[in-house]
């Protein structure tokens, strides 16, 4: 397998493919009095009430001390009503799907013409901040509304429909992109028996809210690719890049591919003061022993991945510049300080932007927990959860989406020396599944300190107008 996937990695991963030459703050505190004045870059609108809205929806709840949103839950239902109300107020149509997607569609002067769908997710991780999905979602609608209201609409060369997805963070059901991998028809119907750790099924929650799923609901769901011209999605970037490159605005050039695994090691249940240590069988140790073998693995994979010599090993070193990590979820039964356990679940979440790269990494580390088990006389389960290969945005949309971040740049700014800037992405999107319709583009928003999936999440209210306008040049320009 090594030697397979060393051909096909000749390329280093870069974060930053293009910057601008400068590092200037560009926008940032800029004085704005000025810019409100001229009536085309409608403040109101993109930036004071698309900021208003994130603020509203980021209060959305299901807990109350902190932001959670999943699939089809209480907040998750008021927050589709919100999204709809505003949809509507964008002089568009609306439905909520079978999977509780929100779509908001116009049709333009061409109602036969190939669509463009543009959107993100209302879901979020738990303890969430107010921007990631959010952000896609109100630019779209916000710059919608501009047109609205300034009767361009029926200008529009093609439909344009906006889809706020249920559900791309995958918190409870652990696997993502229920949503957009319905519409994409991605998805195989044994989805619906996915369970939560509460053992209810993707299909129970359906039901819940009066939706009845059987099969052929993702038949109906399926987006036919001939009526698709196009996927686009406004991002907060989640990483540091553009805010040291100084520019609020960058074009992304692919995702990164991920991979979940569910790791269940079980041992022999004790009492704490009476075994032996040398008689136990404890999985905690186990799962420890493996999670620190896991950190050493991504860190330095060229020390552990074998390679046959016909290459340098320069592609596993360069795999080492994307890949990463992480167990973010573990769970012990019984969970009693004077209990060893019987049994350990930890979740393990793998990315890289090289697809063999990342396989090569899961078969080495699949071998070595097994090795770890037996070396300990636990058992080991390893469940593959979700996979979504890696992703390339489309050259001739990222273009597009290049010239209407620099022209709404321009349009704040009066001049730009400095080109958009390009760079990867190693969150996840709703682009990846929407990627098995469509081309798919992707716009990534500067945010503070490259904070994402907590509450300290933010971007400037002006890089939230610079998001919005963004998203009106390239409509306007579709
Ligand atoms: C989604 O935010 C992900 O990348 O996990
Ligand atoms: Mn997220
Ligand atoms: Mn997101």
């Amino acid at each position: 397998m090594i030697s397979t996937f060393i051909f096909f990695h000749s390329f280093l991963f870069l974060y930053i493919l293009s910057t601008p030459s400068s590092c200037s703050s560009f926008l940032s505190g800029i004085e704005t009095g000025d810019l409100e004045k001229r009536g085309d870059l409608f403040p109101q609108i993109l930036r004071d009430e698309a900021v208003a809205r994130l603020v509203e929806l980021g209060k959305v709840s299901d807990a109350n001390d902190y932001l959670e949103r999943t699939f089809l839950s209480p907040a998750t239902t008021r927050a589709i009503n919100l999204i709809r109300k505003w949809m509507e107020d964008a002089g568009l149509r609306t439905w909520v799907d079978q999977m509780g997607n929100v779509h908001g569609r116009v049709e333009g002067a061409n109602a036969n013409a190939e669509a463009l769908l543009v959107g993100s997710h209302m879901d979020t991780v738990v303890d969430a901040g107010k921007f990631d999905g959010a952000l896609g979602i109100v630019s779209a609608i916000s710059a919608l509304k501009v047109m609205h209201v300034n009767g361009k609409l029926q200008n529009l060369t093609r439909p344009v429909e906006v889809i706020a997805f249920c559900d791309e963070e995958g918190v409870r059901f652990q696997t993502t992109f229920l949503g957009s991998g319905a519409l994409a028809g991605i998805l195989p119907a044994t989805t619906l028996e996915i369970p939560d750790k509460r053992n209810v099924t993707v299909k129970d929650v359906l039901k819940e809210n009066s939706i009845e799923a059987a099969e052929e609901m993702f038949l109906q769901l399926k987006y036919d690719p001939k009526s698709v011209w196009g996927y686009v999605e406004l991002h907060i970037e989640q990483g540091p890049v553009l805010e040291q490159v100084g520019f609020p605005l960058g074009v992304v050039k692919g995702i990164a591919g991920q991979t979940r695994l569910k790791v269940t090691v079980r041992g022999s249940q004790g009492h704490a003061g009476t075994v032996p240590m040398s008689m136990r069988q404890d999985p905690m140790v186990a799962a420890a022993e493996q999670i620190v073998l896991m950190e050493s693995l991504c860190k330095h994979p060229e020390e552990y991945l074998s390679y046959d010599g016909r290459c340098s090993g320069s592609s596993i070193k360069s795999l080492s510049s994307s890949l990463v990590c992480t167990v973010g979820e573990i769970s012990t039964w019984p969970s009693a300080s004077n209990v060893i356990p019987g049994q350990v679940t930890y979740t393990v979440d793998i990315r890289a932007i090289d697809d063999l790269g990342r396989e090569a990494v899961i078969y080495d580390l699949s071998n070595r927990i097994y090795q770890i088990c037996d070396k300990r006389s636990v058992s080991c389960v390893i469940e593959h959860k979700h996979d979504a290969g890696a992703v390339i945005c489309d050259p001739e949309l990222s273009s597009q989406l290049k010239s209407a971040a620099y022209s709404a740049l321009k349009r704040m700014e009066g001049d730009i020396q400095d080109e958009v800037p390009t760079l990867m992405s190693g969150a996840g999107h709703d682009a990846m599944a929407m990627s098995h319709l469509t081309k798919v583009g992707m716009l990534f928003v500067r945010c503070r300190g490259g904070i994402s999936h907590s509450p300290q999440e933010d971007v400037l209210d002006d890089d939230v107008w610079a998001a919005g306008l963004a998203t009106l040049s390239f409509l306007e320009n579709l």
